[in-house]
């Protein structure tokens, strides 16, 4: 064994040791023998030693992820609630509801069971002022397939754990009753569609055999034909087709579009009159999969085949490793976090502490992760900040590329297991999630959600002062820890990453992540407009992402004013040089009135500060103490608002930022029963506006829409990359603290040196400066599957 210049332990072979001459080989061999016996010897006496003085580092602070108890006001609901609302339920006998195991399409069961929140005068009055604690209740959404006239139904059961009362669900911000064209297809459904589209597909498996290399729909074996369904299904309210193209059943099936869908015509309230009315093939459309085969056959049809990639060359939608590393010969792990004095936030339950920081956190079930009661050193900022929608608009002349997904509806949506060390660092603590949606009960979904603190790497703050003269007269810098919650929920192809970072300074970052599998379709020379062909004879059309979050601020109580800082242009004279005319930007505060005004579609020629703020709270130098939203990934929706798209539904995207008044009857811009109605939807967002409140000493609500084009390139592929695809929004404070919070944090190294003194003088408050301690290895453990709670 060798030290080489780096310090790194190096082993040497002796190759040439056997091929000696026989006296010096058995000499080598000793004298190989001996050295190797003292490198044991000395690997074990280090070994001793380090395990003498190392000791393992503590654990810190508490991190209890469930508690014994009620659960908090805002908790979601445990595997116990959901059951006892479920059970309820379906003992109404009125209502006349069945378990889902027994229902067919044409019954009614509960399709969703989640948390129903708290008015919040009530949860307020709970939480500040010694109120009676709000009773736990559950909204479960009923499938009404057995009703007369088919409807989707929402009931409030409680009080949890041991209800005795359901209401009906009617709040006012939506349209009340929810047509029954607007429900996501459930597993009910969607066996229906299956075996409808099985039963068309059947006369033309061999066309699709011959055409794909042996992949069939039907009796396919190990050869299958997956239909991947678009939305929405149809382009005007109440139709209800959905195209499906196939794809060959491969590993990152994703990426393995092959040229023919069909469209599934699953209007009708009577399953057996569905129909496919469409065939493309091989860009070719056909009224019906009899006119297609009997055009086939007669020659009339421009044929295609498609051979399965092998080899290497299938590798291509593949997370498995391919193609040469740029790596040292040998795989060295890369840097780890460690804790040296242990966890430094506290978990109990669904709450979290953290460096003056505290939160409590749910993952709503229908549209993702949810914080509430945000404060800091004891003033609460934000009652909630929400993701409520996502949706992404894509493009081509293709059927299944007019797709426009707003992801909230989609049951395949879920937030799933997290590794541990890649999806987190290996520091992090982990929480399970239970929901019940379209499954007989609550279903567990192992480490789902995350916290973590983290060393993000650079300098919170950091300043260097020169003398101009010799170095420095001080130096004063402290890293940017930071406190991180995370979530990823997995669409299908895509997995958005959703992370809320909260600094030292008062500082809370909203950040979406894009990643995952790109969606694609079959290259054909007419799609060229909107992307680039790729790998497999596909190519991953141009689309639009969006986020939508709810921030209900409560800066200085719940009565609340929104202003914008206009940074506009000055032409003046001054005093010290008259005879010119100076041209400087100068503030214009812009406190705006109505909901009409507050709306943000962001102008590069007039900048703006995004302010809230209390009108009698005000710092020391007289200034409303502020908290504002700060963009760091927008862009616009660029299709019309108009009744032939899809906007309607997705009214908010037309925002950078909207402010409404706060009301628990609009408590999301959007709904599950959207994605399946956008033209006249559920929830129209544009209603929250239209209605022009005042907005003036209110509790306010700003709805946030983060978003992205993204034109997909070869390296999408696999899958996307998280860098350069990461949305940030800030909430910052903005006068509210008399000077930067993270001034008082110990964590700070502080070097100056005395006058004339070449001494460095080094203040570290007390934080020690070296580890001594080993760090705790937590294995992976990845289990994957779902287990009903
Ligand atoms: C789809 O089905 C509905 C209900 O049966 C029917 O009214 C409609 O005409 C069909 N649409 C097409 C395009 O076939
Ligand atoms: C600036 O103001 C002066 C005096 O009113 C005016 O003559 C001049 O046109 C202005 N310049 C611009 C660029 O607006």
């Amino acid at each position: 064994m060798e030290t080489d210049e780096d310090g790194r332990t190096v082993t040497y072979t002796v190759v040439s040791a056997d091929r000696a001459g026989s006296g010096g080989a058995v000499l080598w061999k000793v004298a190989t023998g001996v050295l190797l016996l003292v490198c044991i010897a000395l690997a074990v006496a280090l070994g001793v030693v380090v395990a003498g003085d190392v000791k393992p580092c503590g654990a810190g602070m508490a991190a209890v992820t469930v508690v014994e108890g009620p659960p908090g006001v805002f908790d979601d609901l445990t595997a116990a609630e959901i059951k006892a609302a479920r059970d309820y339920l379906l003992g109404v006998t009125p209502l006349g509801i069945k378990p889902i195991g027994e229902a067919t399409f044409y019954d009614n069961y509960i399709y969703v069971v989640e948390l129903h929140l708290p008015p919040k005068a009530e949860a307020l009055s709970y939480l500040d002022s010694n109120g009676p604690r709000p009773e736990r209740q559950a909204l479960v959404t009923v499938y009404g397939g057995g009703r007369t006239q088919p409807v989707v139904e929402q009931y409030v059961v409680g009080p949890l754990p041991n209800p005795t009362r359901h209401t009906a669900h009617t709040p006012a911000g939506r349209k009340n009753p929810i047509p029954w064209h607007s429900r996501n297809p459930g597993g009910i459904e969607r066996s229906l569609m299956n075996e409808a589209m099985s039963q068309a597909t059947r006369q033309m498996d061999d066309i699709l055999a011959e055409s794909f290399d042996g992949f069939r729909h039907n009796d396919c074996g190990e050869l299958c034909l997956l239909p991947l369904d678009s939305v929405p299904r149809g382009f005007r309210s109440g139709e209800r087709m959905t195209w499906q193209r196939f794809h060959r059943g491969v590993e990152g099936f994703f990426l393995h579009p092959l040229p023919c869908a069909i469209e599934l015509n699953h209007t009708d309230m009577d399953h057996t009159r569905w129909q496919v009315i469409q065939v493309e093939y091989n860009n070719q459309y056909f009224p019906s999969v009899a006119d297609f085969v009997q055009r086939y056959n007669d020659g009339s049809v421009e044929k295609v085949r498609v051979p399965a990639p092998t080899g290497d060359a299938a590798l291509y939608s593949s997370s498995r490793r391919h193609g040469s590393p740029a790596h040292p010969s040998e795989p060295l792990r890369g840097p780890e976090l460690i804790e040296p004095d242990g966890r430094r936030y506290k978990v109990t339950g669904r709450h979290i502490e953290y460096m003056g920081w505290s939160f409590d956190w749910r993952l709503a079930t229908t549209s993702g992760p949810h914080l509430f009661d945000v404060r800091m050193n004891g003033e609460r900022i934000l009652y909630e900040l929400a993701m409520k929608e996502i949706a992404t608009w894509y493009s081509g002349s293709d059927p299944v590329m007019t797709s426009k997904f707003v992801d909230g509806g989609l049951p395949v949506g879920g937030n799933f297991e997290l590794a541990r060390g890649i999806d987190c660092p290996t520091t992090a603590t982990f929480f399970d999630t239970v929901h019940m949606m379209d499954k007989a009960g609550p279903v567990l979904y192992k480490n789902s959600v995350c916290v973590f603190e983290l060393n993000t790497g650079i300098p919170l703050r950091r300043h260097y002062e020169s003398n101009y003269y010799d170095g420095h007269s001080f130096y004063g810098g402290l890293v940017d820890n930071a406190l991180v919650l995370r979530t990823i929920q997995t669409v299908g192809n895509y997995d958005l990453l959703y992370d809320f970072i909260f600094h030292q300074n008062g500082v809370l970052e909203v950040k979406a992540t894009l990643n995952g599998y790109v969606r694609v379709t079959y290259y054909h020379p007419n799609q060229a407009p909107y992307g680039y062909p790729a790998w497999g004879g596909s190519m991953a059309n141009l689309h639009q992402h969006f986020f939508n979050y709810k921030v209900d601020l409560d800066v200085g109580g719940t009565v609340n004013r929104f202003e914008t800082v206009d940074i506009t242009v000055d032409n003046v004279t001054l005093p010290f040089r008259p005879d010119v005319r100076h041209f400087l930007t100068r503030l214009e505060r812009s406190q705006k009135t109505r909901e009409a005004e507050a709306t943000v579609q962001y102008d590069f020629t007039k900048p703006k500060y995004y302010n809230f703020y209390s009108d009698n709270h005000k710092n020391r130098f007289d200034v409303h103490r502020g908290y504002r939203i700060q963009l760091n990934g927008i862009s616009k929706n660029l299709l019309p608002k108009d009744g032939a798209t899809a906007v309607n539904g997705a009214a908010w995207m037309d925002y950078q930022v909207a402010v409404t008044r706060r009301k628990d009857s609009e408590p999301s811009s959007s709904s599950i029963f959207n994605q399946n109605d956008l033209y006249d939807p559920v929830v129209n967002f544009q209603s929250f506006i239209d209605d022009n409140e005042n907005i003036v000493d209110e509790d306010l609500v700003a709805w946030v829409t983060l978003a992205a084009h993204h034109v997909p390139h070869s390296e999408d592929f696999p899958t996307t990359a998280t860098a350069g695809n990461q949305l940030q929004f800030f909430i910052r404070p903005f006068h509210f603290y008399d000077e930067d919070p993270s001034i008082a944090s110990p964590n700070a190294v502080w070097i100056g040196r005395g006058p004339g003194s070449s001494q460095n003088y080094v203040d570290r408050y007390g934080t020690p400066e070296v580890s001594t301690c080993e760090p705790k290895h937590i294995p992976m453990n990845y289990d994957g599957r779902w287990h009903y709670a």
